[in-house]
């Protein structure tokens, strides 16, 4: 028995998507509450875009909200489209933690939760539908494999690490799978570690520590491309060749990358897609349908050497 015009108008337009109709004019339009982590990153700023803009072409009616990467303002969030009633929540967790209270509330109120881009760590997965978004701990290896393949010169190779946020998904995998493959040749040690926030200033900011206080830096590891592009600065300033004096390793392939490879200043970027909104906006739909998903939905991705880099820009999209 439906309870009100809106269960019943939400059903029949679900019989129509089921159906691969278009719907008619009278169903009532999806509303997608989205909490995003914050602006911090290029690659945010792409996938911002890409959820805004998959939103419109969808036809849902999309609440946007930025929590600054602050966890308690992603919660607040949530806890405001729980109260407006939306029909599903999606969200990026800026850490894996502290997630079950809130996202019980949500199942409560019976509204479906998708989790993008980063996981939660959670006893029980019944509060989330899916988690779309790449494999940060592949990334983390790829970019290991791409230095133990590629880095000749002889000797110890003392590698520093600027890590994301901390207690991120990406900062916990992408550190775990690179340090699985490099630990396979006992030359490649980090040697110094700390967060730059997934940002362009504190990744400038560390890295100008780490050159302060180590005399021999071999290669720099970035957990993103706008941390390591904060770095090469860093590296200039200090009187050095990026790319070249310190072999430079980061992660998502951004446009800025390819801007800093094709000037040969940084080796390699591994990539991370932004481009999550369609893919989103077709589960949200599946999902009010009432149609089962997979646990894990992964993007697909590459990686992109510094001599691929001029070849390969005319056709980046982020
Ligand atoms: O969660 C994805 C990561 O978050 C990206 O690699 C980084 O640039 C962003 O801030």
């Amino acid at each position: 028995m439906l309870k009100s015009r809106r269960s019943l108008l939400s059903a029949i337009a679900a019989g129509f998507i089921v159906g691969g109709l278009a719907l008619p004019a009278f169903a009532a339009q999806l509303t997608l509450g989205f909490a995003q982590v914050g602006a911090e990153s290029e690659w945010r700023t792409a996938n911002t875009q890409s959820i805004k803009d998959a939103a419109k072409a969808a036809g849902i009616n999309l609440k946007f909200s930025d929590a600054q990467q602050k966890q308690e303002n992603q919660i607040k969030a949530i806890r405001s489209f729980i109260a407006q009633k939306v029909d599903v929540i999606a969200f990026a967790p800026v850490v894996t933690t502290g997630w079950d209270t809130v996202l019980k509330e949500a199942k409560s109120a019976k509204i479906p939760v998708i989790l993008t881009d980063r996981s939660i760590e959670t006893k029980d997965p019944s509060l989330y539908v899916t988690m779309i978004g790449s494999d940060f701990t592949e990334e983390g290896r790829k970019a290991g494999k791409w230095l133990l393949e590629n880095y000749k010169n002889p000797g110890d190779v003392n590698i520093v690490e600027l890590q994301g946020t901390v207690g991120s998904a990406p900062a916990i995998e992408r550190k775990k799978g690179f340090e699985e493959v490099i630990k396979a040749d006992p030359r490649f040690k980090i040697t110094r570690s700390q967060t730059g926030d997934f940002t362009r200033s504190k990744g400038k900011e560390v890295m100008e520590a780490f050159l302060k206080t180590d005399k021999k830096v071999n290669v720099l590891f970035a957990h993103n491309d706008d941390m390591a592009i904060g770095a090469i600065q860093a590296i200039e300033a200090a009187g050095m060749k990026p790319g070249k004096d310190i072999i430079i390793v980061s992660i998502d392939a951004v446009k800025g990358a390819f801007e800093a490879m094709m000037a040969g200043k940084l080796n390699v970027s591994v990539e991370c897609n932004p481009q999550l909104g369609p893919q989103l906006m077709d589960i949200v739909k599946e999902v009010k349908a009432g149609k089962a998903q997979p646990k894990r939905i992964n993007t697909k991705e590459g990686v992109f050497p510094m001599e691929t880099a001029a070849k390969e820009f005319p056709n980046r999209k982020y």
